[in-house]
């Protein structure tokens, strides 16, 4: 039988990853959203697209839930997006009663499913989709960190004019300008970045990737970034569909990691069938552990907001 994957939000993210994975071939695909005729829209022009592409999978929109039933993974991208001025943090109240109401509808219809939550400000989302949807770690996981690191190795790639699949690196924290792009784990062809690159520049880049959705959000004017955001989604629900156990950074939830206990935040995880299988918990210098802390205690503020916002219904 075929898998099943279900996207909420047929914006510019949720189509964009539902086409992505529509043309993975190897699984169907229900694209959600609470505009009438968008998501029936998009599915049938995406769907149409088959025949020339030679993919067979199903693509079906809805504004409701019956369709998504029984899905293997679940994407939640339905909020609203950033627009010049804004920070993530902005959008946090809004976001908040919008997955909260996506998640109730995903645990009653696919009560087994694994969730990947993109909605912005993305930790405090996972911890607020975690909390709502009672699933265990595992099966909740929010995509930030490979977006963020793919930004770093675009960047280092141009630098010195190498392969991008050439360069690897590691973006922990929360999904915010307090991110830690982790230097000593960045490597070129197995090379350390430092023997490449003078630190000042390796300190330009750093920034560069710290502000990439700003910069993309200041150049589109009317929304956010979503491309590479669902190339990110894509490659994390091929390496669960797959059973691929990928290691990659993924903000899921701590229970005592990195000195971090009851927080969403990014970490290096291993991606599989289960889910977010294992915390790949690495050695960090006394300078990354406080600017992780740092990055940890942003996220903790919003999840504060959020916990009296709930208080005062
Ligand atoms: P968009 O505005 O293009 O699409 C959002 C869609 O959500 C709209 O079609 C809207 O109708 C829908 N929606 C709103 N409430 C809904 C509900 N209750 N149920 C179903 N659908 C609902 O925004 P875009 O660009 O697709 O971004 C989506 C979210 O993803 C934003 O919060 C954005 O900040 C975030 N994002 C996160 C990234 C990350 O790295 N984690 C990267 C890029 C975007
Ligand atoms: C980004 O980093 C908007 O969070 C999104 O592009």
């Amino acid at each position: 039988m075929r898998s099943k994957v279900t996207v909420i939000g047929a914006g510019n993210v949720g189509a964009t990853t539902a086409l992505r994975i529509s043309q993975l071939g190897y699984t169907d695909v229900v694209l959600v959203d609470v505009v009438e005729d968008l998501p029936q829209g998009k599915s049938l022009d995406m769907l149409e697209a088959g025949p020339v592409l030679g993919t067979d999978s199903n693509i079906t929109g809805s504004n409701g839930y019956e369709e998504s039933a029984d899905s293997d993974v679940v994407v939640i991208t339905a909020g609203i997006a950033r627009r010049p001025g804004m920070s993530r943090d902005d959008l946090l109240l809004t976001n908040m009663k919008i997955t909260s109401s996506v998640t109730e509808q995903v645990v009653k219809y696919s009560p087994n499913c694994i969730i990947i939550a993109v909605t912005n400000p993305l930790d405090a989302m996972v911890q607020n989709v975690f909390e709502t949807s009672g699933f265990p770690r595992n099966r909740v996981f929010g995509m930030a960190g490979i977006l963020d690191t793919a930004r770093f190795r675009t960047f280092i790639a141009q630098e010195l004019d190498v392969s991008v699949e050439d360069v690897q690196a590691l973006v922990l924290g929360g999904h915010g300008d307090d991110m830690v792009p982790l230097v000593r784990y960045t490597s070129v062809g197995g090379i350390p970045l430092s023997e490449l690159m003078a630190e000042e520049k390796v300190e330009e880049l750093v920034r560069r990737t710290r502000g990439g959705g700003g910069e993309i959000v200041a150049l589109l004017k009317e929304g956010s970034a979503f491309y590479a955001p669902s190339a990110a989604i894509t490659q994390m629900v091929e390496a669960v569909l797959l059973d691929k156990k990928r290691i990659l950074p993924c903000c899921a939830y701590l229970e005592g990691e990195f000195g971090i206990n009851g927080l969403c935040v990014g970490v290096p995880v291993k991606l599989g069938a289960g889910g977010m299988e294992k915390i790949m918990e690495i050695a960090l210098t006394e300078d990354e552990r406080l600017a992780l802390g740092h990055s940890a205690a942003s996220v903790q503020e919003l999840v504060e907001v959020m916990k009296k916002a709930k208080a005062e219904g």
